[in-house]
């Protein structure tokens, strides 16, 4: 599909984005190997999401949706809540077939920590994205516990072929931050018997380590080490409300911040600290962004974002430090830095190549059709703000790219076409029907 996006738009409006990707991936699995019955309100209803949840229904957990029903275009209809009864620590059952883990590398890295310690064989497949995305990351240290774990592709690449056994804990210093490979070794901790430690380089997303230790597990974390300690008892059922998600709430926030008149809401927004490094770069950046009604929901800190579009924005050199708390935000920060003023450098960023598409060389590629001068690292970009012109931009079927580029659309004069916009659906199935409500053009 290509979508059409006219140029000179503004956004005004008060809006809720879709339930955080990340918390919901992690409820539908955790809740799976609880014992008894969980509560997840406001699960996320998007492609990645309903990989983890039909994974682990083949994984023998069972669920009831209840409340609103919510038709999501291509997958039928789902719930906005689900129960979900738990096969407890040791009674997740061997799927019968392949499991599809779809676009989603959260659902096949956590999958494969998880299943490590489970004793019977699983084949994880994906699409043509997540089978070019690295595996080495999660099975070289899985492997060190004693996983049996197989990419079957170059050695690297899925289809990935577990035979869950015994494992045993090992302390671990992971080259790269990464939330997927922590929360793998953390699931396979567990089951490893002793305790096993994990040392991040640099702080990345922590929803597993708040989760896990609310349902009873021995895991603790700090100054980036968390250490578990296996074999775990079994796991409490918990009742979660998932909140919004910042990484989607980020397009709307960087779409007002680039468009003249505009001012939007998000209300309900996941506001933890190791997702929110967008909100310190754009207030470097001259951004006027307010946080209303702080609050906490099911142990994550939430609020309502308020923005407005009116300063020119400044150009930026981002702190190495902050790119995995907003490494999934690097693309529309992208787009906030077409459209400021002067030279901004993104480096330390070379994650960005291996996520749903090669972000980097997708980004300098769209800007570059749009007209602004790019230069492309090999761990990141330097952006020169400039007027943004219309043009047909590719989403190499990254649903992040496309949603950038029809934000910053949004900016240019004309209209511009994005091909393969429905990948959106991955996250945020109903971006463009929030785009077009929250759109005037005054
Ligand atoms: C995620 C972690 C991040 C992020 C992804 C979701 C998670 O990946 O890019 O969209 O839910 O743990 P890495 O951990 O590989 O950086």
């Amino acid at each position: 599909m290509t979508a059409r996006i006219e140029g000179a738009g503004r956004l005004r409006g008060v809006l809720a984005v879709p339930s955080d990707k990340s918390i919901s991936h992690r409820a539908a699995m955790f809740a799976s190997i609880a014992k008894g019955k969980s509560t997840v309100r406001n699960l996320l209803l998007a492609a990645d999401t309903i990989s983890t949840l039909n994974a682990m229904k083949l994984l023998g957990a069972e669920m009831q949706g209840f409340g609103k029903p919510i038709n999501v275009p291509g997958f039928g209809q789902y719930y906005e809540n689900y129960e979900i009864s738990g096969c407890g620590l040791h009674g997740l059952k061997a799927p019968g077939k392949e499991i599809d883990c779809g676009n989603s590398g959260t659902t096949m890295r956590l999958l494969t920590g998880l299943l490590a310690g489970n004793p019977f064989r699983t084949v994880l497949t994906g699409d043509e994205s997540l089978s070019k995305r690295p595996m080495a990351r999660v099975i070289r240290p899985l492997s060190l516990m004693g996983a049996k774990i197989k990419a079957t592709v170059d050695e690297k690449y899925p289809p990935l072929e577990i035979e869950g056994g015994p494992l045993k804990a090992i302390e671990y210093d992971m080259p790269v931050a990464s939330a997927q490979v922590k929360s793998a070794l953390i699931l396979a901790g567990l089951y490893a018997n002793g305790k096993t430690v994990i040392k991040e380089p640099h702080p990345s997303r922590d929803h597993t380590e708040k989760m896990l230790p609310a349902m009873g597990a021995r895991l603790k974390s700090e100054n980036n080490q968390i250490t578990v300690e296996g074999p775990a008892a079994e796991l409490a059922a918990f009742d979660i409300t998932v909140p919004g998600d910042f990484s989607s709430a980020a397009f709307f926030l960087v779409g007002a911040l680039i468009t003249e008149n505009s001012e939007a809401h998000i209300n309900n927004v996941c506001l933890n600290p190791t997702r929110t490094g967008l909100l310190t770069v754009l207030a470097a950046m001259g951004a006027r962004i307010e946080v209303e009604s702080r609050r906490e929901v099911s142990g994550e800190p939430v609020g309502d974002i308020h923005v407005k579009g009116a300063r020119k924005l400044k150009a930026v050199d981002v702190d190495e430090n902050l790119v995995p708390l907003m490494i999934d935000e690097l693309p529309i920060l992208a787009i906030a830095c077409a459209c400021a003023e002067g030279r901004s450098v993104i480096r330390g960023a070379s994650e960005l190549r291996v996520k749903e598409s090669d972000r980097i060389k997708a980004m300098a590629s769209g800007l570059n059709a749009m007209g602004i001068e790019v230069e492309e690292f090999e761990d990141g970009l330097a952006i020169t703000g400039g007027e943004l012109k219309a043009a047909r931009i590719h989403s190499f079927g990254d649903h992040r790219i496309a949603m950038s580029f029809a934000i910053a659309a949004l900016a240019a004069r004309g209209v511009t076409e994005i091909e393969g916009s429905e990948c959106v659906s991955i996250s945020y199935p109903a971006f463009f029907d929030t785009l077009t409500g929250l759109r005037f053009n005054g």
